[in-house]
């Protein structure tokens, strides 16, 4: 019996990974954007190929600052969840929602990190006005972009630094939907 021939390659389904969480996506071709923690297209490659590693060991600068990120990110994720329940606008509850998961995937790497076995809940307020939220929202994400700017230039660990590099690019990405809507 002639075997089948499979449709053309790129139409194929392929499993791809995330060099950043490490988490697995299945698709014909790699998303643009990690859909579990943003980070960009460079970083996505089908499972063989892809490069993860959270066994790291930390030296004490990028150990106190992986500890403040996942704090950071526990702390914007519980902001988000927050302000996806109360915020008066149906999009903005959309847009708080998928930030949400983001950032709780960031905290999921950062627990990768820090070898810890849970990450503590976040208790955060926000606002029922938008606008305030989107506010808020921005200057969260200028100060995490901040932090991890100077984390990444402080780190001589290629894979510390690469993390915290992938993560301004993300944190940047947060940055431009609040803009866009505070216009
Ligand atoms: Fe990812
Ligand atoms: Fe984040």
């Amino acid at each position: 019996m002639p075997t089948k021939k499979p449709a053309k390659k790129d139409k194929m389904v392929k499993l791809w990974r995330c060099e950043i969480c490490g988490d697995p996506y299945i698709g014909n071709n790699p998303p643009d954007n990690c859909p579990f923690c943003g980070a960009h297209k460079k970083y996505i490659k089908v499972v063989k190929k892809a490069n993860v590693d959270f066994n790291v060991t930390l030296n004490k600068k990028d150990k106190a600052n992986a500890e403040h990120a996942l704090q950071v990110e526990i702390s914007n994720a519980a902001f988000y969840f927050c302000a996806a329940d109360k915020t008066d606008d149906g999009e903005g509850k959309l847009l708080f929602k998928a930030l949400g998961k983001v950032e709780t995937e960031h905290a999921a790497i950062w627990k990768k990190i820090l070898k810890l076995s849970s990450i503590p809940q976040g208790n955060e307020t926000c606002h029922g006005r938008n606008r305030e939220n989107l506010e808020e929202s921005h200057a969260r994400e200028t100060r995490a972009i901040g932090f991890y700017k100077q984390a990444a230039s402080e780190s001589e660990n290629t894979r510390v630094k690469e993390i915290f590099k992938a993560l301004v690019e993300v944190e940047t990405d947060h940055l431009k939907l609040s803009e866009e809507r505070l216009k």
